[in-house]
């Protein structure tokens, strides 16, 4: 389907002078002593990113954008957040300061389009990531910056690799544990975690700690979306990540805590995301089959599979103590602790204050490693008695 002159216009606009601008703005700011600090600096720049997007915007909003296909809504939606994202990284808007957005034209339109195809107002994960259309090599990023390209790639390749191991112990539900094909699809499951944990250790050795902290992740901050605030993007927000939890019964669906995450994030999921989830959430797990069917665990096939469906639990468990371990560590709760003060509240994504977020990030670690906690409920037990079972 094709699309409209003004989307065009807007999508070339994002795709060059916007980036441009937002480089000046970032060698600006990083030549600062305190780097995070981003008041009275680059006004210029600033206004002239104000003006130019909301010039586009306008004439989109005139437009009424509402018959060019879903995939066209979806990605407008994206420029548009990414244009919203950037107002908040600059601090053209802040959310703490203002009731409602003074964007008032982009929210109007990314509340149009967000509202019709059933997702969040805002730039969601996917926009940057799986869904982000590479023109003669390049895809859509805010800056030119190595280190955001870096970001996205990883992000973009662990996303990849966890869809992978989804989809492999979603075609497992319909064939059964026993089945002989089962082992085939535990072990497609087993190879994509490995390049899970790869190319996290990849990105956990090669991004810069600062040039992440300070001139990439800003720009993934909450903003305001007509009156409400709408947390940042995150590489969690699609829905593999929990099929992979519940399938092997690592998490569960009637927890309140995870529920409530389940609940948080069904909109900033693409639609086709926030239906195979749902139909998830309904499924038993296989772990609870590998446990039932204990009177048959001396057969061969019991030995095999469930070898390997141990093997495949220890390595979702590995992914998530990577990811707190390493990358939140390195890159968000250590420069965190050496921010200064005044800056210190906004570090988040997500909102919540830096202590809630890791103690929350620390509990999905220990659910998906099955490890022994009392406070909490995890599979270390049910493992243990699969782990017993084995013969070797
Ligand atoms: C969520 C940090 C890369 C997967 C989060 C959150 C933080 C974080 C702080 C909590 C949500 C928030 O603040 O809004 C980081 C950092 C990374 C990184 C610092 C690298 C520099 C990745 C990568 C993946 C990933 C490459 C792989 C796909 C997830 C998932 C969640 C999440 C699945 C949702 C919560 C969960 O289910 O565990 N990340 N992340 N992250 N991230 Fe990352």
């Amino acid at each position: 389907m094709s699309v409209s002159k003004n989307t065009q216009a807007f999508d070339e606009w994002l795709r060059t002078r916007f980036v441009e601008i937002n480089n000046q703005l970032e060698s600006i700011y990083w030549q600062q002593e305190d780097k995070a600090n981003v008041e009275f600096v680059g006004e210029q720049y600033k206004h002239q990113l104000e003006m130019e997007g909301n010039a586009h915007i306008r004439k989109l909003l005139a437009e009424g954008n509402t018959d060019e296909g879903f995939d066209s809504a979806f990605d407008l939606l994206g420029n548009v957040g990414l244009f919203m994202g950037a107002c908040r990284r600059h601090e053209i808007t802040e959310p703490s300061r203002e009731t409602t957005s003074p964007l008032v034209e982009a929210s109007a339109l990314a509340m149009h389009i967000g509202a019709s195809i059933g997702v969040t107002p805002r730039f969601a994960t996917a926009h940057l990531t799986t869904h982000n259309k590479a023109v003669n090599g390049l895809y859509k990023r805010f800056t030119d910056l190595p280190d955001e390209k870096l970001f996205i790639d990883y992000n973009t390749k662990g996303i990849l690799a966890y869809k992978r191991v989804a989809d492999a112990l979603l075609k497992i539900q319909p064939l059964g544990i026993s089945h002989p094909l089962c082992a085939d699809l535990l072990k497609v499951a087993k190879q994509a975690l490995l390049e899970v944990i790869e190319s996290n250790n990849a990105l956990y050795s090669q991004l810069d700690t600062d040039r992440f902290f300070f001139c990439v992740r800003p720009y993934y901050k909450p903003y305001r979306v007509g009156k409400e605030v709408y947390r940042g993007a995150n590489a969690g927000d699609f829905a593999g990540i929990n099929v992979i939890d519940m399938l092997l019964g690592l998490c569960f669906a009637n927890e309140p805590s995870y529920s409530q995450m389940l609940v948080d994030k069904f909109l900033y999921m693409m639609p086709e995301d926030q239906q195979t989830l749902r139909e998830s959430m309904r499924m038993p797990s296989i772990m609870d089959d590998f446990l039932a069917a204990g009177s048959e665990r001396d057969s061969q096939w019991f030995q095999t599979n469930a070898q390997l469906f141990i093997q495949v639990c220890k390595l979702h468990g590995d992914t998530a103590i990577g990811h707190h371990n390493q990358l939140v560590s390195k890159f968000i709760a250590q420069p965190a602790q050496q921010m200064q003060q005044q800056h210190i509240n906004k570090v988040t994504a997500s909102g919540p204050p830096l202590h809630i977020l890791l103690d929350s990030l620390e509990q999905l670690r220990d659910r998906r490693a099955a490890a022994q906690r009392d406070d909490i409920k995890t599979r270390f037990d049910d493992l243990t008695q699969l782990k017993q079972w084995m013969k070797k």
